[in-house]
Formats: C-alpha cells, sequence, structure tokens
C-alpha cells in the first residue's frame, strides 16, 4: 500500500463527517429504540420521524465509510510517528483498524435489526455500542497524547491536508 506524507483532503473531510455523525448516533437513537420496540410488538410506529433520522444519518455513515476504504486502499496512509512507543503505535494500529470495523459494522447490524426484525442483530447493535464508545475513548486519548505528549504532528497531519 502506498505511504504518503499526509492525508489528503477528501480523507480528512471524510475522517471528521464521519466522526461527527457517529457521535451524533451514539446520542441520538431513542427514538429508534422505541420504534424497534413498536415494530416487534406489531404497533403503529409513534415517532417515525425519529426512527427515519437514525437510519438515514446510520446509512450514510456507511457510504462514507465504504468511499473512505476505497480512498484508503489507493491512497494509503502515513506512517505512525518511530518515536511513539512500539506499544501505542500498535494501540494505535489496533484501534485503526476496529474503528473501520465499525463504521461498518454498526450500520449493517442497525439495517439487519430494523429491515428484517431480527433481535439478535439489535443485539450485536447494542453490544456494539459498549465497544465503539471506550474504542473512541482511546483514540481521542491517543490523538491527544500525539499532540501535546510526544509533540508530533499526528493530530494536525488530520486536519491539514498535504498533496502527497
Ligand atoms: C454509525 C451508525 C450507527 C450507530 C453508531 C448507531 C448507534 C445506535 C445506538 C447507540 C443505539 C442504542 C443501543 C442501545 O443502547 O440499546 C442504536 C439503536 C438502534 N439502531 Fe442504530 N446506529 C447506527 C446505525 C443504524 C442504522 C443504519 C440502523 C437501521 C437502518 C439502525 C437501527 C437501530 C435500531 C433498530 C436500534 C434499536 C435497537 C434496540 O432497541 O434494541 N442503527 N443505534
Ligand atoms: C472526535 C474525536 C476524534 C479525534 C480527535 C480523532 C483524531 C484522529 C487523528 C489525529 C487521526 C490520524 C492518526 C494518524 O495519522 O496516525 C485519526 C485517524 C483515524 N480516525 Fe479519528 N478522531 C476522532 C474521532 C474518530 C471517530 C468517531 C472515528 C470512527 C468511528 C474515527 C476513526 C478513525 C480512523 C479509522 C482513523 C485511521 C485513518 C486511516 O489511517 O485511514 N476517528 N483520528
Amino acid at each position: 500500500m502506498p505511504q504518503p506524507r499526509g492525508y489528503s483532503r477528501i480523507q480528512i473531510v471524510l475522517h471528521w463527517t464521519i466522526a461527527a455523525l457517529v457521535i451524533f448516533q451514539l446520542f441520538v437513537n431513542e427514538a429508534m429504540q422505541h420504534a424497534f420496540a413498536d415494530q416487534l410488538d406489531g404497533k403503529q410506529v409513534e415517532d417515525e420521524n425519529g426512527a427515519l433520522l437514525h437510519m438515514v444519518v446510520g446509512l450514510t455513515v456507511l457510504l462514507l465509510a465504504a468511499i473512505r476504504l476505497i480512498v484508503r486502499l489507493l491512497r494509503g496512509a502515513p506512517a505512525p510517528y518511530k518515536d511513539t512507543p512500539a506499544i501505542l503505535r500498535w494501540l494505535g494500529h489496533a484501534t485503526h483498524v476496529l474503528l473501520y470495523g465499525f463504521i461498518f459494522l454498526m450500520p449493517l447490524t442497525g439495517a439487519t435489526a430494523w429491515f428484517l426484525g431480527l433481535e439478535v442483530a439489535a443485539e450485536l447493535h447494542e453490544i456494539g455500542r459498549l465497544i465503539l464508545v471506550p474504542a473512541i475513548g482511546v483514540h481521542v486519548i491517543g490523538a491527544l497524547a500525539e499532540h501535546f505528549v510526544f509533540r508530533n504532528d499526528t493530530l494536525m497531519r488530520m486536519l491539514r491536508a498535504t498533496a502527497d
């Protein structure tokens, strides 16, 4: 895979857009939970718009994640800094892989639960949240540690694009 100096503008826009939408989904899901319970009970869904919002935002994440993965495979990503301890570089890599997985798995389990009425998929969706939230926490702490403790431009390169 190619190893450019930094991220491109499209990679940066996709990172922050997906991050914002995922965080939105983690906070705004109550209407969908009620709608799903109504659907399972065979009742008329009360707050259809709230459920629709969670669905549309979630499916947008899936679409953007697919574009992001293609761009990532074609363009690659910059290497981690050598001055960061090996264990933290490994943790950073593992967290990125996990987060990539989640931006696909959360929409897919949610959609399977909603469209097929599968409770087991809803449970996986819920377990997903329990892993995703700490993973985001580790990721954010890692980004801040790179910036303030190791004083490299890991955080800045996710804000400023490079041509190569
Ligand atoms: C980035 C994408 C998504 C995230 C981060 C996300 C997050 C969440 C969270 C945190 C909950 C509450 C879970 C709980 O504590 O019970 C939830 C519930 C739910 N979401 Fe999503 N969601 C996403 C995408 C979707 C999509 C695309 C759909 C459907 C098309 C969907 C359908 C549902 C359903 C049916 C529930 C209710 C499950 C239940 O009550 O057991 N989600 N979602
Ligand atoms: C809001 C707080 C967030 C901050 C401060 C942040 C910061 C960063 C930074 C600085 C990088 C670049 C790391 C490097 O170049 O080595 C990065 C990469 C990444 N972030 Fe975030 N991020 C945040 C939220 C998220 C969220 C919510 C997700 C997904 C759920 C996410 C997924 C990723 C992934 C998958 C990468 C790897 C990119 C690649 O190499 O292709 N980030 N993040």
